[in-house]
C-alpha cells in the first residue's frame, strides 16, 4: 500500500473525492456513458482516451476491462495517484499525459473512443467547442465519443432563474455562472473554495456543439445523479450525457 499523495484533500463524503485543484470531484459511481465507454475499451483493439480523467476512476476500469488507455489531466498530481492505483498487470497499456484543454498534443485519427466526464462545465464557451473540434480531429473515423457535464438543476439549483433568464434572452452559453458562491446551497467553510466560474450544459448544449464539429449525435440526455444529494431533493437531470460517432 503507497503512501497517500502529500497534496490529497480530506474526503467529507463517501463515494467523492475531492480534486486537488478545486475543479470538483471524483465519484465513485460511474454512468451509463463512463460503463460504455469501458465496455468498448475492453472489446477493442484500438486505444481510447480519457480527458480530465482524475484519480482514474473511469481510466483504471477500461485497464482491467483489457483496454490501451490514454489519460489526460491538468493536474500532474491526479495522474500520479492514478499511477498508483493501477495494477500492476495494466501499467504497460496505460499511457499519461498532462495537458490542459482544449490544447493537447494528441494524436489525430488515433483513438476508438473518447470519455471526457464532467471536465467541460470548467471551460468557457469557445473553449468548449475548441474542446470538442479537437476530440474530433483526434477520434478515428468510426470512434466514439462520450460527453458528461453538470447542469444547473444538481447543486446549483439556485442558477435556475438565471439559467432560464440566459436562455430567454437567447444567450449561447445560458449556463456561464461567475461568482459560485451566489449560488451554493450553504455557505462553504473556505470563502476562496471552487473554480472561478462554470459553464452549466444541457443535452442541447451537448447536441449543439458535438452537431458542430461534425459529429453524428446517437443520443443526448438529461442523466439522473441520486448520488449528487440526498434522495428527492434533485429531479433526475444533475448531469447531461452525450454519445456520437465521427463519421466514417
Ligand atoms: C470533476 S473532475 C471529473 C473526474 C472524472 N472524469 C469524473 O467524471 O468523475 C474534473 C477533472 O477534470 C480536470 N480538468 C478540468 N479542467 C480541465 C482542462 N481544461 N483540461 C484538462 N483537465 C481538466 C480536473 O483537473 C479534474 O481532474
Amino acid at each position: 500500500m503507497s503512501e497517500p499523495h502529500p497534496d490529497m484533500p480530506k474526503q467529507w463524503i463517501k463515494g467523492m473525492e475531492p480534486t486537488m485543484n478545486d475543479k470538483g470531484f471524483m465519484f465513485a459511481i460511474l454512468d451509463e456513458f463512463a460503463n460504455e465507454f469501458i465496455q468498448l475499451s475492453g472489446a477493442s483493439e484500438d486505444e481510447v482516451l480519457e480527458l480530465g480523467c482524475a484519480y482514474g476512476v473511469a481510466t483504471i476500469k477500461a485497464l482491467e476491462a483489457g483496454g490501451r488507455v490514454t489519460a489526460c489531466d491538468m493536474d500532474e498530481r491526479h495522474l500520479e495517484v492514478l499511477l498508483s492505483r493501477v495494477p500492476d498487470e495494466c501499467r504497460d497499456r496505460l499511457t499519461l499525459k498532462a495537458g490542459t484543454l482544449p490544447d493537447i498534443d494528441l494524436p489525430e485519427n488515433h483513438f476508438g473512443a473518447v470519455l471526457c466526464s464532467r471536465v467541460i462545465h470548467f471551460l468557457r464557451g469557445d473553449d468548449i467547442d475548441a474542446t470538442v473540434r479537437n476530440v474530433f480531429r483526434w477520434l478515428k473515423p468510426g470512434g466514439r465519443f462520450f460527453l458528461v457535464a453538470d447542469t444547473p438543476y444538481g447543486i446549483w439549483r439556485n442558477f435556475i432563474p438565471t439559467w432560464d433568464a440566459n436562455i430567454e434572452k437567447g444567450e449561447r452559453w445560458p449556463g456561464l455562472m461567475e461568482r459560485l458562491l451566489d449560488f451554493l446551497p450553504f455557505t462553504p467553510s473556505r470563502e476562496d473554495a471552487g473554480p472561478e466560474f462554470m459553464n452549466l450544459m444541457s443535452p442541447d448544449l451537448l447536441e449543439r456543439t458535438c452537431k458542430e464539429a461534425g459529429f453524428e449525435v446517437e443520443r443526448a440526455v438529461w442523466v439522473r445523479r441520486d448520488d449528487f444529494g440526498s434522495k428527492g431533493r434533485m429531479d433526475g437531470r444533475e448531469n447531461c450525457g452525450l454519445a456520437a460517432i465521427k463519421p466514417v
